[in-house]
């Protein structure tokens, strides 16, 4: 497998993401939503890089099965606890592809009457879009094909690795 990211590479990407938070939100006192399963060492890494006051919460979505492919179809399987009304939300995803898992959760999080809602994720997966978006911070913004590792996997594998690799690219369309 390549190296897409170096745990390098990560380290700084976080620190980018970090800094453009603390600009927009250090008086907002955020809540900082960690999409799982995929997002979770970005999530826990990013907010080891803020100093300002804001609260986490969790959620969980799925669309992809054991592929590498998305199915388009989203599912919530963890949804906020903690009431958002009023609040300014920061989406943090670990990557984005097609664009549907954002999209969705987006809406989920838009009726819930926030004051706000911005999305971060660590790696923009440049040419994939399927649906539009907004994504408001961006680690790296990169051509690639299917990866793995920091948080990310492949039919649940490669999540512990510390840096983040590309898969064949044979294997984006299998
Ligand atoms: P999208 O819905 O196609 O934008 O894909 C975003 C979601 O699918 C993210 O939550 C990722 O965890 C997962 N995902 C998309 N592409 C990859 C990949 O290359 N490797 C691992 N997970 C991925
Ligand atoms: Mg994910």
């Amino acid at each position: 497998m390549k190296v897409l990211l170096s745990e390098d590479d990560i380290r700084k990407a976080v620190r980018k993401v970090a800094g453009d938070l603390s600009r927009d939100l250090s008086q907002k006192r955020p809540i900082l939503v960690c999409v799982l399963k995929g997002a979770f060492l970005f999530f826990a890494d990013l907010v080891r890089e803020l100093d300002f006051p804001f609260e986490v919460e969790f959620v969980r979505a799925a669309s992809y099965g054991s592929g590498t492919k998305t199915s388009g179809r989203v599912e919530l399987l963890l949804a906020p606890q903690m009431s958002l009304l009023g609040r300014h939300v920061v989406i943090v995803e670990d990557l984005v592809d097609s664009g549907f898992t954002l999209q969705a959760l987006r809406r989920t999080m838009q009726d819930l009457g926030p004051a706000s809602v911005r999305i971060a994720t660590l790696l923009d997966k440049e040419g994939r879009r399927e649906v539009e978006v907004p994504v408001d911070y961006v680690g790296v913004k990169m051509r690639c094909g299917f990866v793995v590792g920091y948080g990310t996997d492949c039919a649940e594998r490669y999540r512990g690795l510390p840096a983040m690799f590309e898969l064949e690219p044979g294997e984006i369309d299998s």
